[in-house]
């Protein structure tokens, strides 16, 4: 199968349903509020370039990267004009070269890396990849990332829901096979863990246009109340909001684990 074929049907697949396509436009909403204007973006996972696209169309310096080099061929056709004006930067690398790639690799340091539409969930193994978000970003950084929601309530009518939710429960995190491998499911909880020690999670939202205030300014992790999983069960995506900490911040080894403090 061509690029072309496979971004086509792509592209058709994830426009098809209307709660995608307010998915994409709340998730590209939260990242204009967080991106600094003209600003440098990361998109991880680019897939067919279509919020490559929207980012440098508005000004933003976007880096894209997919492992999929079909994926890329694509991309490098639909955003040619943006890819010759220097607007976008299409990165073609396996996944390995892309963690391993040295610090300095002469790329703009970038203030938001976004991940739209579940790159992560095809990710066994989080914490590589957040150490490479933090050598790619500046102090202060966030990362935006839309992952499927493991409380969605749709997912009740499967099976493979109901006997992976004692592991849920339990690991908060499970794997289910699937065509592009296997799609691990996480709770914030065990993202905010695997993001550490260079992010933070922040904050959480469901994956929808904010029906009120409340939703729009989403949940402060960690929730001070029980019942989160009640708010969220009815988008089949969450967004995640993990933050770096500013310039003047240090790392320092405690007893109990690496911990964030100012500098004094
Ligand atoms: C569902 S698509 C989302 C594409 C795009 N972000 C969007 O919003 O339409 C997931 C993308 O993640 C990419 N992906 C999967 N594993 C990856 C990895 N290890 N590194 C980079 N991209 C990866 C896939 O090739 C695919 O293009």
């Amino acid at each position: 199968m061509t690029g072309a074929h496979t971004g086509t049907e792509y592209v058709r697949a994830i426009m098809a349903r209307e709660s995608d396509r307010q998915a994409r436009e709340s998730f590209r909403a939260l990242v204009l509020h967080l991106a600094p204007s003209g600003g440098a973006l990361l998109d991880f996972g680019a897939g067919a370039g279509l919020d490559a696209r929207y980012f440098a169309e508005r000004g933003f310096r976007v880096r894209a990267y997919d492992n999929d080099p079909r994926m890329c061929e694509f991309l490098a056709q639909q955003c040619r004009d943006l890819i010759e004006s220097g607007c976008i930067v299409l990165e073609k690398a396996s996944y390995s070269d892309f963690l391993a790639r040295a610090q300095d690799d002469g790329g703009r340091r970038v203030d938001v890396v976004m991940a739209n539409f579940a790159p992560l969930n095809l990710i066994a193994d989080l914490p590589p990849l957040f150490e490479r978000f933090d050598m790619l970003t500046v102090p202060g950084a966030t990362v935006v990332a839309s992952v499927l929601n493991p409380y969605y309530i749709g997912d009740a009518k499967y099976r493979w829901w109901w006997r992976n939710l004692p592991r849920l429960w339990h690991l908060g995190r499970y794997a289910v096979p699937a065509v592009e491998g296997e799609i691990v499911r996480r709770t914030p909880a065990d993202l905010a863990a695997q993001c550490a020690p260079a992010f933070t999670l922040e904050r959480v939202f469901r994956g929808l246009p904010p029906r009120n205030a409340r939703e729009a300014a989403g949940i402060a992790w960690p929730p001070c109340r029980r019942g989160m999983w009640t708010r969220l069960s009815g988008s089949r995506f969450i967004f995640l909001v993990f933050r770096k900490a500013p310039a003047g911040s240090v790392e320092r080894a405690s007893p109990r684990g690496r911990r964030r403090r100012p500098l004094t």
